[in-house]
C-alpha cells in the first residue's frame, strides 16, 4: 500500500507520525505532497502531485482544497479530513470523507467515515484510521451533528474541566492537581459510560446518597440549566456547520 499525505501541518503530521509510531505503515509506504520544504519530517516529500499511490490522504484547510484537486489525477482515492466540504465537492474523485477530532493526534479520537459509490478501498481505510482512536461508518446526512458532537465536542468537555478546576482552586487545591483530577474523574465517568453501558442518569443516581453532597452539587448544575444549555450548544454548532459546509460547497 502507497499513501501520499498532502497538507502536512497539525494533523497531517500527527497523522504521519501516529502511523510510523504504530507500524501501520513503514517510511516506504508513506511520503508527502508539499509545495514547500517540512522540516523534521522522516518520510520523502515530494512536489509532484501525480505522483502515485493507492490513496492520497488530503489534510489541508477548506479554501486550499481546490488548488489541491486541480492538480491530483482525476479518479484517485482520497481520504479527507477537510472539515466541512462534502463529497459531492470532490467531482472525479473516489472520496473517504472522515470528520475526525483533536483526540486523535494522541489515539484517543472519534473518527466518522462517509464513502463516495463504489469506493473500493474501504478496508484500507478503516485500518489506517483505527490508529487514531474509534472509527464508525456513517451516512454523509449526519456530518454536521457529528461536527458539534465529535470535532466541536472536545472543547466542551474541556471548558467543563477547567470550570471544575477552577472551583476546586477556589476550594484550596492546586491548580496543577486539580486539573488533572478533574480530566481524570472525567475519563472515568465517560469509561463508565462505555464499559458498563449503563445510561448515565442511572449512574449518576450511584453516586447520589440521601441527604448527601452530591445531590447539593446537582441542584446547582440544575440551576444553571446545565442540561438545556448543554443541548442548545450541541444544536447551535450543528446549525453553524451547516451554513459553513454550505460556504465551503458555493
Ligand atoms: N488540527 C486538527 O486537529 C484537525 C482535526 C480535525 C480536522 N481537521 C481538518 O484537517 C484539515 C487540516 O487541518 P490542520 O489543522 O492540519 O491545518 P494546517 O495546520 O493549516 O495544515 C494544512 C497544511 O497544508 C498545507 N497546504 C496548503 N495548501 C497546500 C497544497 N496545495 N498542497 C500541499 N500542502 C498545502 C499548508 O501549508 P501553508 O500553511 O503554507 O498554507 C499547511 O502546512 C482542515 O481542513 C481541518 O479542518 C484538523
Amino acid at each position: 500500500m502507497k499513501i501520499a499525505v498532502v497538507g502536512l501541518g497539525v494533523l497531517g503530521r500527527a497523522i504521519v507520525s501516529r502511523w510510523l509510531q504504530t507500524k501501520v505503515l513503514g517510511k516506504q509506504n508513506l511520503f508527502g505532497i508539499s509545495y514547500k520544504k517540512e522540516k523534521n519530517l522522516p518520510i520523502k516529500l515530494t512536489t509532484n502531485y501525480k505522483e502515485k499511490a493507492d490513496l492520497y490522504v488530503i489534510a489541508v484547510k477548506p479554501h486550499s482544497l481546490g488548488s489541491v484537486l486541480d492538480k491530483l489525477s482525476p479518479g484517485s482515492n482520497l481520504v479527507s479530513l477537510v472539515t466541512g466540504v462534502p463529497i459531492s465537492a470532490y467531482k472525479n474523485f473516489n472520496v473517504a470523507r472522515v470528520i475526525t477530532n483533536t483526540p486523535s493526534l494522541i489515539g484517543a479520537g472519534v473518527s466518522a467515515v462517509s464513502f463516495s459509490e463504489n469506493f473500493k478501498r474501504k478496508k484500507d481505510v478503516f485500518k489506517l484510521l483505527s490508529t487514531l482512536g474509534e472509527v464508525v461508518e456513517l451516512s454523509e446526512s449526519n456530518s454536521d451533528v457529528l461536527t458539534a458532537l465529535t470535532a466541536s465536542g472536545p472543547a466542551f468537555f474541556y471548558t467543563m474541566v477547567e470550570a471544575l478546576a477552577d472551583g476546586a482552586v477556589a476550594m484550596g487545591l492546586r491548580r496543577k492537581d486539580a486539573l488533572r483530577l478533574a480530566a481524570l474523574t472525567m475519563r472515568g465517568a465517560a469509561e463508565m459510560v462505555l464499559f458498563t453501558g449503563t445510561h448515565p442518569a442511572s449512574l449518576k443516581d450511584d453516586v447520589t446518597t440521601p441527604s448527601g453532597c452530591t445531590i447539593e452539587g446537582l441542584h446547582v448544575l440544575e440551576e444553571g440549566n446545565i442540561r438545556a444549555t448543554l443541548a442548545r450548544a450541541l444544536r447551535v454548532t450543528t446549525e453553524r456547520a451547516r451554513v459553513l459546509g454550505k460556504v465551503a460547497r458555493d
